[in-house]
C-alpha cells in the first residue's frame, strides 16, 4: 500500500513511492482531499504509463527535426535530416530599468558636511547638492577652496552641472550655490538652477526680520521653489523631492533611483536624527519624515547630510540602507513610537548649543549664497546678536 500525494498524481513521485509503482500488484493511490482509490495491477500500469512517459513540452521547431523512428539494435545517432535547421527567431521582453547614478561624495570637515555630486554615466549631466563655502569666523574671511575643489571634480569628471539642489537653508554651513552657479555658468553658457523646497520664503520672511535684511534681497534668490513630490531630470536620471519637515519646515529630501539625499533628517544610526529646535522646526513633523523614509524598501541607501566622526575613531560615513536604520537608528529605529522619539527630541534639544556659524550661515542662505551687498563704507557686514549679561545696560 502506499499513498500518493497530490503531486504524486501530478508525476511528482517520491523516492519511497516509486519502486512500489513500478513493479505492484495491487496500489492504493489517494489524492486528497478524495476518496481513496484502488487500483488493479492493470490500472496501475497505465497510471505508470501516463506518469513515465509524460515528457516535457519540446520546442516545435526541434520537434521538426526528430526521427519517427530509430534504427533496430543501432547504437548509432540517427542521420540528420537533410534540410539544415533552421533557427527560429524568437522574442523576450525586458523591464527597461532606469539608470543608476554615479555618485561622488565629498566631505567638509571643517563643518562635518557631506556634499554630493550625483551623476548620470551616460550623459555625464550631474546635479551638485548641499555644497559648501567656506568661512573661517576669527578672521571673518568667506574662500572657496572647498567648491573649488568640488569644480576641480566636474572638470575632470566632464560634467555638465543641470541643477545646483539645497535641501535646507543650512544654519551651520554657508552655501556655495551662487558661487558656483557662477562659475559654472561661465563654462557651460547655461546657468544651471538652485533648488530648494518651495516652504523656503516661511524661513526667508523669519530670518530677514531677525537680521533685519531687505526682502529684495532674498526674494526670488532662488531658481526653482520645489513643490512636493515634483520630478526631475538630470540628464536620463530621474529625481523626485521628497518633503521632509521638521528639521526646519522647508526642508525637503531628494530621491534619485535607489538613493535618497535626505539633509539633515536622518543621521548615522549611532548619531541618530537632526535637531527640531530651530523657528518652525518640529519633532512629531521629524518623527514623521523618518517614518516616511524608513517605508522605503531596505536596499535602499539614505545620504547624510552631515557625520561627526571623533578623532580616532571610524572615518564619516556618507549612507546607510534603510534596513540597517530601521535596525539600529539611535533614535528612530522601528518600535521607537511618536511620544517617546519626541520626547527624547524635545529634551536632547533642550541641551545642545547654538551652531558655530549659526548668524553667518543664515543671513547668506536665505540669499541663495550671495554675500550680504557692500555698503556706503565699502564693507559687507554681517549682523551678530549680542547676548548682555547683569543690569544696567
Ligand atoms: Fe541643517
Amino acid at each position: 500500500m502506499a499513498k500518493l500525494s497530490p503531486q504524486a498524481c501530478l508525476g511528482a513521485l517520491t523516492r519511497q513511492q516509486a519502486p512500489a509503482l513500478f513493479f505492484p500488484r495491487l496500489v492504493t493511490a489517494s489524492c486528497t482531499p478524495g476518496p481513496e482509490l484502488s487500483h488493479t495491477a492493470s490500472q496501475t500500469r497505465r497510471l505508470h504509463h501516463q506518469i513515465c512517459n509524460t515528457r516535457p513540452q519540446t520546442h516545435p521547431s526541434r520537434q521538426a527535426s526528430r526521427p519517427s523512428t530509430l534504427p533496430p539494435n543501432s547504437n548509432q545517432l540517427p542521420p540528420l535530416p537533410s534540410t539544415p535547421y533552421t533557427r527560429h527567431p524568437y522574442t523576450t521582453t525586458t523591464t527597461p530599468q532606469p539608470p543608476s547614478p554615479t555618485i561622488h561624495s565629498l566631505f567638509d570637515p571643517q563643518t562635518s558636511t557631506w556634499q554630493y555630486l550625483v551623476a548620470d554615466p551616460s550623459t555625464h549631466t550631474a546635479a551638485i547638492i548641499d555644497p559648501v563655502l567656506d568661512y573661517t569666523p576669527t578672521t571673518r574671511t568667506v574662500s572657496t577652496t572647498t567648491a573649488d575643489a568640488l569644480l576641480s571634480l566636474i572638470h575632470s569628471g566632464g560634467y555638465t552641472i543641470s541643477h545646483i539642489l539645497e535641501t535646507h537653508a543650512h544654519a551651520d554651513h554657508l552655501t556655495a550655490a551662487f558661487y558656483l552657479q557662477r562659475r559654472l555658468a561661465a563654462v557651460q553658457k547655461v546657468k544651471p538652477p538652485v533648488g530648494i523646497g518651495r516652504r523656503i520664503g516661511q524661513v526667508q520672511s523669519v530670518f530677514g526680520r531677525r537680521y533685519g535684511i531687505d526682502s529684495e534681497e532674498y526674494d526670488g534668490v532662488f531658481d526653482l521653489l520645489w513643490k512636493d513630490d515634483e520630478v526631475f531630470a538630470v540628464g536620463g536620471l530621474s529625481g523626485e523631492v521628497m518633503h521632509l519637515p521638521g528639521h526646519t519646515p522647508d526642508h525637503v529630501g531628494y530621491r534619485i533611483g535607489d538613493n535618497v539625499f535626505c539633509g539633515d533628517s536622518l543621521f548615522h544610526p549611532t548619531l541618530g536624527t537632526a535637531r527640531c529646535d530651530f523657528p518652525g522646526g518640529s519633532a512629531q513633523a521629524l518623527y514623521q519624515s523618518a517614518r516616511k523614509l524608513l517605508a522605503l524598501p531596505d536596499h535602499v541607501k539614505i545620504w547624510t547630510g552631515h557625520d561627526y566622526p571623533v578623532e580616532g575613531g571610524p572615518a564619516a560615513e556618507p549612507w546607510t540602507s534603510v534596513g540597517e536604520h530601521r535596525a539600529r537608528n539611535k533614535h528612530i529605529r522601528d518600535g521607537v513610537s511618536e511620544s517617546e522619539f519626541v520626547q527624547m527630541r524635545r529634551e536632547r534639544d533642550r541641551h545642545l548649543a547654538a551652531p558655530r556659524l549659526l548668524h553667518e550661515s543664515l543671513q547668506v542662505n536665505i540669499r541663495a549664497g550671495q554675500l550680504p551687498k557692500v555698503d556706503e563704507s565699502g564693507m559687507r557686514t554681517f549682523k551678530l546678536p549680542v547676548k548682555v549679561q547683569g543690569e544696567g545696560w
